[in-house]
């Protein structure tokens, strides 16, 4: 049993595989082609922070695949009233196929995936977002080709898009330049590999500019992820020279693609006219979120489809 708790969980060979399949996935659901390899099978949602994009690609998702999904919240489950993980990823997976979670820390998903008799994924924590990278890096792949040995600038925050960008690049062969305020650095230690430490696959640039020049991917993410908000005064001061403009657009390369995770702040950590740019590939990327989690969903319970 897989679980997918973070990027580093799949290897090199599995991505390959999970990104031509959610090519054929996609098509056929253009094509309003049925693909139901899922029938009688339950994912259970857990939602422990807000969501749009999540709740609806892995629902729509799941029931596009012949499933059912239940979602629960910390709000309506015994999960807000202290009931142990443990306990709960023991009931949850006696009666569902598949669990995913966004939540707080990551120990907490790790937690309930040791727990659990079913495979987990990951919807989001503080430290890793995989699920997003992954639709991210498919969506590069269709306008782009490989994403190896490419160069994908990071402008913002070292949140856990950030960290799982760097896991990614250490994987897949590309290179990520992370410029972010001073004090908002990633952790290194959660962008550490499978191969351990790579310093060859990223590198720190104090001026955004400079992480910009030359890249083939420009992506930035909110100045105040979920969980921090307190601290949302203080990070639009350090934040505002990392805005992601035309000028920074200017320096990468002229084909350069921009991309953001969404919700977006436009104003704040990108400008209008970037994200609603010609540039911009944001919504193809959100929708991209449904036919990679398809590919996913169906790896981990099927396994590869001939
Ligand atoms: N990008 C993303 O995960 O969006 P939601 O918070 O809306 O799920
Ligand atoms: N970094 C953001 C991503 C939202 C999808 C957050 O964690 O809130």
């Amino acid at each position: 049993m897989k679980h997918y708790l973070q990027f580093n969980d799949l290897s090199a060979d599995e991505y390959t595989y999970l990104f031509e399949r959610a090519a054929i996935i996609k098509k056929k659901f253009k094509a309003y082609e049925k693909h139901h390899p899922l029938v009688d099978r339950t994912l259970a949602m857990i939602f422990e922070k807000a969501s749009t994009r999540t709740r609806v690609s892995f629902e729509a998702g799941m029931y596009q695949l012949g499933g059912s999904v239940v979602h629960l919240t910390t709000g309506d489950s015994q999960l807000g009233r202290a009931e142990p993980i443990e306990d709960s990823a023991k009931v949850i997976s006696r009666m569902v196929d598949l669990v995913m979670i966004r939540t707080f820390e990551q120990t907490k998903i790790e937690n309930f995936a040791a727990h659990s008799r079913v495979p987990v994924i990951n919807g989001l924590t503080n430290e890793f977002h995989p699920c997003q990278i992954l639709a991210d890096i498919f969506t590069f792949i269709e306008h782009r080709g490989s994403i190896a040995g490419k160069t994908v600038a990071w402008v913002g925050d070292g949140n856990n898009m950030a960290n799982t960008w760097l896991q990614a690049a250490e994987l897949l062969g590309f290179k990520v330049h992370v410029s972010t305020p001073r004090g908002y650095e990633v952790d290194e230690k959660l962008a550490v590999g499978v191969h351990g430490a790579s310093a060859d696959s990223y590198q720190f640039f104090s001026n955004p500019m400079d992480a910009c020049q030359g890249a083939d991917l420009v992506t930035t993410d909110v100045w105040t992820s979920m969980g921090y908000d307190a601290e949302n005064e203080a990070r639009r001061k350090a934040f505002a020279d990392w805005r992601v403009d035309q000028e920074m657009m200017a320096a990468a390369k002229p084909d350069a693609l921009f991309m953001h995770c969404l919700p977006a702040h436009r104003g704040e950590e990108v400008e209008a006219d970037v994200i609603d740019g010609p540039q911009s590939v944001v919504w193809d990327e959100a929708e991209n979120r449904m036919h990679a989690q398809k590919a996913l969903m169906e790896y981990l319970l099927l396994g590869r489809i001939a």
